[in-house]
């Protein structure tokens, strides 16, 4: 079940707060300071979206795991004026068609699916073409996650990231992105191929991975003026209106 109480406004579509579930939030605690350092920055909704790997785990077990962490989170008095919805950060496989249950992995059962691709050199044409398998036969919007780390591990990878815009993916780029160079340059890179961007803090923890999203907000602000920056936060919303992706950053 997910909690929408409020109107939306801001979204951080790519976070580790469930508690304890995989590499983010260790405790109940944590996860209560990451959604309240989230809400003093101005988020209003923020997606859920541990990690899910289809080689390490079953969707049945990972579904269940992530609807047991969900209700920790829900006993919290703290947490009230927040929207929480919940999705999965899920690793390419070429298998990932095939699955049962692929859908229920979407963020708050939308068609949108937060996709890791792998670290390799380049996004070749064999992993396009799984993608497309994921649009076109489970009729399903692949979310790129965090696009802008695939740029420094292969230059062409800009090209590979533009054609998976034209298949009609939303491109996701991480908040802490934006205030670290290289990766500052890689995001700006992307923005400026006009692809649909959105952006998510993929926060893990209050030390090393802290929720940025309002420096990053302050600082697309500040580079490219408030229709870009408010056209960046309304894909995120797009996303959660379950209308299909198609204003341009
Ligand atoms: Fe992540």
């Amino acid at each position: 079940m997910d909690i929408i109480t409020r109107p939306i406004d801001i979204v951080d579509t790519h976070t580790h707060i469930l508690p304890s579930i995989d590499d983010g939030s260790s405790s109940v605690t944590e996860s209560v300071s990451l959604i309240k350092t989230l809400i003093h920055q101005g988020v209003d909704t923020i997606v859920l979206t541990p990690h899910y790997y289809f080689s390490e785990i079953s969707t049945d077990s990972f579904l269940e795991n992530r609807k047991l962490a969900f209700s920790q989170l829900l006993d919290e008095p703290e947490i009230h004026n927040i929207n929480l919805i919940l999705g999965a950060e899920v690793y390419f496989s070429i298998y990932l068609h095939s699955i049962e249950r692929l859908s229920e992995l979407c963020i708050g059962g939308t068609k949108y699916l937060l996709l890791e691709l792998p670290f390799m050199k380049k996004i070749d044409s064999r992993t396009i073409s799984y993608i497309e398998k994921i649009i076109y036969n489970n009729n399903l919007i692949p979310v790129i996650a965090h696009a802008e780390r695939y740029l420094s591990i292969g230059k062409k990878n800009i090209e590979a990231i533009q054609l998976l815009d034209e298949m009609g993916c939303m491109i996701q780029l991480n908040a802490e992105s934006f205030l670290i160079k290289p990766l500052q340059k890689h995001c700006l890179k992307i923005i400026e191929t006009g692809a649909v961007v959105a952006l998510g803090s993929d926060s893990h923890n209050m030390k090393d991975r802290k929720p940025e999203m309002n420096r990053a907000i302050q600082f697309l602000s500040d580079t490219y003026g408030n229709d870009v920056t408010r056209g960046v936060i309304n894909n995120a919303k797009l996303i959660l209106s379950g209308k299909d992706a198609f204003l341009n950053a």
